[in-house]
């Protein structure tokens, strides 16, 4: 029976869909059979990040408005076997996707999957809180500033609402010389201040946007981010993965 993860943030451009992507990648490299399903209706991403919007002719729309079976919709890329896309629809009366089909439709992921990564659109609108009904667990993105922390407290409130019990922050966009000068939060102060453990850091990275301008993922690559992506997704694989020292609070760089 797949896990259902959900990733969420309150402020929007925090790295979700990246994340989401390049987590999906990471773990099928790690043996999962794993499906990313974009619930940014109307701004759908993942499918650019990874390089794969010539192969997305079906999306969720279809299925929703009941003239695709969910297998139908399904985008596969040759580059990455093990790993499957539901693309957002472009243009969808949300109306039509209810909380009873978009769980029917995660319970047949479940039988067929290993992980089901849900990239949710920023905030706490309607399409959040289908994310958050279906996930076992939530990761929430934020980087390390006030306000993107702020409204992420605001987001794991309402996951814990909605009962998910198991809920993680991912640190995206470190920039270790402003987090030395005191100027941006530590990661550690971070899910402090939000009562939840981490599942990750992700430093601010340039080959984050060269590799998503070419549709390509992160993984196997020599940058920072990308390995940073496939430490977190070892962690979801249950492996027992320590956090760099810049994120330990006494001891490390910062608290030495
Ligand atoms: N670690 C990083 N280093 C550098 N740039 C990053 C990093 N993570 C994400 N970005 C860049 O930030 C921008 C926003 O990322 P992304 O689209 O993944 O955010 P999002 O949270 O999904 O946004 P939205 O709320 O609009 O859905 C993109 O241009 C992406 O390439
Ligand atoms: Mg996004």
């Amino acid at each position: 029976m797949g896990r259902v993860i959900t990733i969420a943030s309150g402020k929007g451009g925090v790295g979700k869909t990246t994340m989401t992507a390049n987590l999906g990648v990471a773990l099928t490299k790690q043996g999962k059979k794993t499906v990313l399903v974009d619930l940014d209706m109307g701004l759908r991403n993942i499918d650019v990040i990874l390089g794969m919007e010539n192969l997305v002719l079906d999306h969720l729309g279809d299925y929703f408005e009941g003239s695709s079976d969910w297998q139908d919709v399904l985008i596969r890329d040759e580059r990455y076997p093990d790993l499957a896309l539901l693309a957002a629809a472009q243009n969808l009366d949300p109306s039509l996707i209810t909380e009873e089909s978009f769980l029917g439709l995660i319970r047949e992921l479940k039988a067929a999957f290993d992980l089901i990564l849900i990239d949710a659109p920023a905030g706490i609108g309607p399409m959040f809180q289908l994310a958050a009904a279906a996930a076992d667990e939530g990761i929430v993105v934020t980087q390390p500033t006030v306000p993107a922390v702020r409204d992420a407290d605001k987001v794991l409130h309402l996951m814990e609402e909605a009962g998910i019990s198991r809920r993680f922050i991912l640190v995206n966009e470190l920039r270790l010389s402003l987090t030395r000068k005191k100027i941006t939060m530590t990661p550690q102060d971070i899910s402090e201040v939000l009562g939840s453990d981490l599942v990750g850091v992700v430093p601010e990275d340039i080959q984050v946007i060269l590799a998503s301008n070419e549709g390509k993922s992160l993984v196997g690559t020599a940058s920072a981010a990308g390995k940073a992506i496939e430490r977190i997704a070892g962690r979801l694989c249950g492996r027992n993965v320590p956090l760099p020292a810049f994120t330990r609070r006494r001891g490390g760089l910062f608290h030495a």
